[in-house]
Parts: structure tokens; C-alpha cells; sequence
């Protein structure tokens, strides 16, 4: 009989690719650590503290072998990945195969057998870490298409864990996702879970038809029953499992949505700080002081429609519909991915087609488009938010885009104008956007001279509705209702076994 696992001292365990924070080496060799302000870092903190937490996760930098550390509270556990790895599991076979596959093939995947064997080697990683720190019977929260393996490792090593899995990026349809090579092994990954989340109603949708086409596995609704081989034995019982209808073995799973959203009261507080609200104002002066300034903020990335953006701009300035003295546009692009060969080309073409509308269009005292292409700390997000009549988000495909979310919290004012792509998956919360479909270029063009026109009355109608959804549903939300459905899901089996 092989021997039990021994357990480690954490009662929840969040796995992620990247830790909150990230190493930062400068260039005289010294090494230090730098949080990253996420949403997920700052949903999950308290709970973490409250709850004896861990976060298991890569550093960010290759061969990085730091050992476990406290950081603002939470536990730190680092895994680390070589350069080989790197450019194998995390630059290829995650952002150069999965990334492009789930967002609907907007670039074509490449599959590789190596890549896929150096993810098969990092998830093993990462479950045998989040299972040397889970304590007996701990929650173990894994997070996103870098670790769609890690349930099914986890759960082999440790049968008691509860396990959960949220999926932050699109879920493709079926025809798409069948393309993938290793396409049952990631359902049966997936399915090592017992509650796997997604943003939207059709991402969920199209998982659960998935693990139908693949497996042939019974779903009804949000749940998914999953046949047991080899009952996982804890103490000597079965755990968690049940005689489905058909007097088989199972063990059910939960594949719903759990849209994500931001760390609403930080943007509000945010906008609210006076020197956040003048450097709102020396933007706009900064700017020459336009009568409309349009603002798009992304990740350089094919998924976020920028090209598109810029081109119904270009030709709302050729149209004379627009002119430079009187509209401006900003465009935050921050470095992403920057060692693929997909991120390059999109770069250079974004800042062609930049170069191109300021040649053309631009001032001696007025740019068409200010372009930055670097991270900006989020006092001066909310700063762009505020100085920004209209808010342009894009994207051809994107999960959920906190973006969207971010611009009407810091709203407090109740005006300004979102122009979102109905295939972001904020377009199911945030209806009252102005929702446009990217590639029609003519109704991006239409959608963005009504924001330019909209009176201020339905501008402020518009934004108060928007802004109760993002207060009402914000990220402390979305984490406790992930995590509460996956205690009651404990609860409720661990009754079954006991009756
Ligand atoms: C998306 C993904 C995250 C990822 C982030 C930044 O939001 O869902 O998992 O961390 O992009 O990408 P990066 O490759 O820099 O981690």
C-alpha cells in the first residue's frame, strides 16, 4: 500500500501562474519584491489572513528559487520555471497554443508536442506544491488556462482536498476546441474540480458540451457527473461520491458561471483624492484641452481589438466627422508577452498604424493619438477614468475586461460614456454600454459619434445603472461566491456520506 501524502499547514491554498508579487532584479544585480495590486489579490487578502492562506505561483523570472516567505500577511510559496520552461510551457504552449485556441483562433494556435509535455511537467509542479502546503482537507483554489491540469494532479495526490478551478479567460465552442491535440486530457484536468468557474453563461455552456462530446459524460444544468474507476479511498470511504440514476459510481461536479469583477471601493476612493482629480485636469490640459477625450487602456494584445479602434478613429478624422483641435484619443498600451512572435507583430503594427494617424492628422499643438506603451500605477488609471469622456473597450474577444468595470467605478459623477464590445464578457452585466460589434467598422464609427453627441441627461442615465452593477457585483462578491459554493458543496456531500 503506498503510504498517505503528508499534509501541509494551509486551509486555503490559491494556485496561480504568477504570485501577487513579482521579483524585480535592477540592474546592479539587488533583488527585491513588488506587489501587484490585482483585483484577485485584493479580493482574496482578507480572506487569506482570516483563513490561514497560501498563494503557490511563479515569481516571474526564470530559475527563481526563493523560498517560501510571508508578504503583507499572506504566505508565499514560489515554484519555479527555467528559461527552458519559460519559453515552453508559459510563452508557448500557454500564450502560444491555449491563449490564441480560447479566444476564438483571432491568431492561429501553434501545437507543439514539446510545449505540451513541458505544461504536463509545470502542472505536476504546481499541484505537488499546493499539495505539500494543503492541510487535511483544505480548500485548493486554482486559477486559469496556465494550470487546467492541476485539479486532476491534485486530487490524485490528495483525494481530501476540496478543489476548485476559475477559468479567466473565454471558453471556446466546441468546433474550436476540438482543434486542440491534447483536448481530453485538459476536460479530464478540469474535471479533477469540484467546482470549475467561468465568466460567462456560455463559456460554462461550452465546457459542459465539451466534456458531452469528449467523454460522454451525463450533464444536467450546472452540474456534471463524473463516473468513478478507482474510488478515491480517504479513510478508508468513499469520498464524496454518489450511485447516480444509472446506479454508477459518480462524483459531481459544478460548471457554472462566476463572473469576476474589481475591487469596486478602491476606484471609487480613488477618483474621490483631490490630487487624483487635478491630475484629471492637467491631463485634459495637457492635452490642449479638447472638447472630447477618448480613452482606450489594454494589455497589448490581438484579443483587444486596438487595431479596429484606431482605424474607426483614423477615418472618423478623414471623414472630418472628428478634428484634432476638438477630440483626442489616448491609447495605454502595456508591454505583454513580448518574447512571442504574435505580441511583436502586433506591436509593430499598432505603432505603424499610430505613426501613420498622427502623420496625417496631428498638430504642431495637437496630437490625434497619445500612445504609451508602458504600465501605468492605478492613481493615474483612475486620473485617465475621470479625464476621459469616453472610455473605448474593443476587444474581439476577452473573458471579461476589468477595464470596462474600472472606468464606471471611478465614475462618481455619474457621466461619461462606455463603448463596449458585445464580446467582452462584461457586456452580459453591463448592458447599459453603448455595445458595438468591432468588426463592423461603420457601427463603431455611428457608435462613437453618439457618445460624442449623447446629452448629458442620458449619459448620467446610462452611468448610474452601469455603476450599480459594478458596486453591487464587486470582486470581494465574486469570491465569496465561488468559495461559498464550494463549501456547500462539502457540506451537502459530506451529509450524503454520513446518511
Ligand atoms: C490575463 C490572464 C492572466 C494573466 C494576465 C497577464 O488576464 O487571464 O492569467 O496573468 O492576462 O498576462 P501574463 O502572461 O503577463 O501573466
Amino acid at each position: 500500500m503506498s503510504s498517505k501524502p503528508s499534509t501541509g499547514q494551509y486551509d486555503l491554498v490559491v494556485v496561480s501562474n504568477r504570485l501577487p508579487v513579482d521579483k524585480v532584479i535592477a540592474d546592479d544585480g539587488s533583488e527585491s519584491w513588488r506587489g501587484s495590486p490585482g483585483g484577485l489579490v485584493t479580493a482574496l487578502e482578507p480572506i487569506m489572513r482570516a483563513s490561514e492562506g497560501a498563494w503557490v505561483g511563479w515569481a516571474g523570472v526564470p530559475d527563481d528559487r526563493s523560498e517560501p516567505f510571508e508578504h503583507d500577511g499572506i504566505s508565499i510559496v514560489p515554484v519555479a520555471l527555467s528559461a527552458e520552461e519559460v519559453e515552453l510551457y508559459y510563452e508557448g504552449f500557454s500564450n502560444d497554443t491555449l491563449w490564441p485556441l480560447y479566444h476564438d483562433v483571432i491568431a492561429p494556435p501553434t501545437y507543439h508536442r514539446d510545449w505540451w509535455d513541458s505544461y504536463l511537467e509545470v502542472n505536476q509542479r504546481f499541484a505537488d506544491s499546493a499539495a505539500a502546503n494543503a492541510a487535511q482537507g483544505a480548500t485548493v483554489w486554482v486559477q486559469d488556462y496556465q494550470l487546467q491540469l492541476v485539479p486532476k494532479m491534485l486530487r490524485e495526490i490528495r483525494p481530501d482536498l476540496v478543489i476548485g478551478f476559475f477559468n479567466h479567460i473565454p471558453f471556446p465552442a466546441y468546433g474550436i476546441f476540438s482543434q486542440l491535440p491534447w483536448r481530453t486530457q485538459i476536460i479530464e484536468g478540469l474535471l479533477g474540480a469540484d467546482v470549475i468557474g467561468f465568466q460567462r453563461v456560455a463559456d460554462a455552456g461550452n465546457f459542459s458540451r465539451a466534456v458531452r462530446r469528449l467523454l460522454g459524460f451525463t450533464t444536467k444544468g450546472t452540474t456534471i457527473e463524473v463516473p468513478i474507476e478507482d474510488a478515491a479511498e480517504v479513510d478508508g470511504r468513499p469520498h464524496r461520491t454518489r450511485v447516480s440514476r444509472r446506479g454508477q459510481q459518480v462524483r459531481t461536479v459544478t460548471a457554472r458561471a462566476f463572473p469576476i469583477s474589481i475591487d469596486t471601493e478602491s476606484f471609487i476612493e480613488l477618483a474621490h483624492r483631490p490630487d487624483i482629480q487635478a491630475r484629471a485636469a492637467e491631463i485634459r490640459h495637457e492635452l490642449g484641452d479638447p472638447d472630447v477625450v477618448m480613452l482606450g487602456v489594454d494589455r497589448l494584445d490581438y484579443t483587444k481589438g486596438i487595431g479596429h479602434r484606431l482605424k474607426a478613429y483614423g477615418e472618423l478624422l478623414e471623414d472630418g466627422k472628428i478634428d484634432v483641435g476638438h477630440a483626442s484619443l489616448i491609447q495605454v498600451a502595456s508591454p505583454s508577452r513580448e518574447r512571442v512572435k504574435t505580441y511583436m507583430q502586433l506591436r509593430d503594427e499598432i505603432e505603424l498604424t499610430v505613426g501613420r494617424i498622427n502623420g496625417d492628422f496631428s498638430t504642431i499643438s495637437h496630437s490625434a493619438i497619445s500612445y504609451l506603451h508602458q504600465g501605468r500605477p492605478r492613481e493615474e488609471m483612475a486620473a485617465l477614468y475621470l479625464a476621459a469622456d469616453i472610455m473605448l473597450v474593443t476587444a474581439l474577444r476577452d473573458g471579461m475586461n476589468l477595464v470596462a468595470k474600472e472606468y464606471v467605478a471611478s465614475r462618481f459623477d455619474n457621466d461619461g460614456v462606455l463603448v463596449l464590445s458585445e464580446f467582452a464578457g462584461a457586456a452580459d452585466e453591463l448592458k447599459q454600454a453603448l455595445l458595438v460589434n468591432p468588426h463592423d467598422i461603420e457601427g463603431l464609427k455611428e457608435a462613437i459619434v453618439r457618445a460624442i453627441a449623447m446629452p448629458q441627461s442620458e449619459r448620467s442615465r446610462r452611468m448610474r445603472a452601469l455603476r450599480k452593477r459594478v458596486i453591487e457585483y464587486d470582486v470581494a462578491r465574486w469570491s465569496k461566491s465561488f468559495l461559498d459554493e464550494l463549501a456547500a458543496l462539502t457540506h451537502a456531500q459530506s451529509a450524503n456520506e454520513a446518511s
